[in-house]
């Protein structure tokens, strides 16, 4: 797993605010604030964070549907922020999203049909002339959906079939990666370890690479090679399974573990609950420097003067990266795995 197959760097999303009759420009709010990162071939890269802290802009950003202040991003060796019509309609492809809620992400006036073979209207060269139906019914038979059911319409179908839906219309075009925006998260956990094991035997058939954007840090410990945590806007700590759940080091990383909930009544009272004081701040106006100085239990006076870099940081058994000054393991609990 060593190819990089898209690669982040620096990437900024500012949106202006804007106040009064002329709309002028107040300030920005800054959704996504420097991102980097490198997603390799085949791997699943999670990302994980509290409400509002950039997830979906940053999914926005790496399928292109928006495109960023500043910052690149390579994929197969090509800056697509450079690039423009037809160039980038060719790559972005290759990069495709699946989001959150089947409910409203499905037009309800349109077929089932119609939804997953749309990919095809735009890359009219991916299925032969009159190939269309049959390979929706191919994609739909793949995600483990009744191919006779291509003319139904969204209603009459279950929220995690409807899930399915939203990931056959995914693949439709065979992409390369996958951004998944909290894919399971308005689903039932039952559904919910069906549709991710659909996601797992779909990235293995068909050799995806997956960025799986969640909050909940069980399904995406489940399903990820590597997670990132995002705080306002920027990435605090990223690293393998294991670094991030068995010995986090950033102090953000160690109170979202200790908010997982823990299903086994024998475990309950015997993990560290690390309690956060204050709400999120503003990404339009984020504290200076250290960015969680103002709700860190481990805080100092050098944490609100200076931006501790994402660099890797010894964490008892090698090191990984974490913008912490005071960056150390701790062990949290033992987290929990979603059953499957
Ligand atoms: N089009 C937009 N215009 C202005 N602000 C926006 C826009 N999209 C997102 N934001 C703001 O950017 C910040 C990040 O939003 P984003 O939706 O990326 O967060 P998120 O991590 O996906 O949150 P959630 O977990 O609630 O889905 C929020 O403060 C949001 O209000
Ligand atoms: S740099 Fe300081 S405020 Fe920021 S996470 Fe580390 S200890 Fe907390
Ligand atoms: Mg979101």
């Amino acid at each position: 797993m060593s190819d990089v197959i898209l690669s982040a760097r620096d990437l900024v999303k500012h949106y202006p605010i804007r106040s009064g009759v002329v709309k002028r420009t107040v300030g920005q709010v800054k959704a996504v604030d420097g991102v980097s990162f490198d997603l390799y071939k085949g791997e699943t890269l999670g990302i994980v964070g509290e409400s509002g802290c950039g997830k979906s802009t940053l999914g926005r950003l790496l399928v292109q549907l928006e495109r960023p202040t500043s910052g690149s991003l390579v994929f197969d060796g090509v800056d697509m922020t450079q690039q423009s019509g037809n160039a980038l309609r060719r790559l972005r492809r290759d990069i495709q999203i699946v989001f959150q809620d089947p409910y409203t992400s499905l037009n309800p006036r349109k077929t089932v049909g119609d939804i997953v073979g749309e990919p095809f209207d735009i890359h009219t060269d991916v299925v032969p002339k009159g190939g269309r139906r049959r390979r929706v019914q191919e994609l739909l038979d793949l995600v483990g959906l009744n191919p006779e059911h291509v003319n139904r319409y969204p209603h009459q179908f279950s929220g995690g079939q409807r899930q399915r839906i939203g990931i056959a219309r995914g693949i439709a075009l065979n992409p390369k990666v996958l951004v998944c925006d909290e894919p399971v998260s308005a689903l039932d956990v039952s559904v919910q370890a069906q549709v991710v094991n659909l996601m797992e035997r779909l990235q293995d058939e068909l050799g995806l690479s997956y960025v799986f954007v969640a909050h909940d840090l069980s399904v995406v410990r489940h399903i990820s090679d590597r997670v990132a945590v995002m705080y306002l806007g920027r990435i605090v700590e990223i690293g393998d399974e294991e670094q991030i759940y068995e010995r986090p080091t950033h102090p953000y990383t160690q109170a979202l573990l200790s908010a997982v909930p823990v299903p086994d009544p024998t475990l309950r009272g015997k993990r560290e609950q690390i309690v956060l004081s204050g709400d999120v701040p503003s990404p339009a106006n984020p504290p200076r420097a250290c960015r969680f100085h103002t709700r860190c239990f481990k805080a100092q006076d050098v944490c609100s003067i200076e931006d501790p870099a994402l660099d890797p940081r010894p964490d008892g058994r090698g090191a990984h990266p974490s913008a912490c000054h005071f960056a150390e393991p701790r062990t949290i609990v033992e987290t929990v795995h979603l059953s499957s």
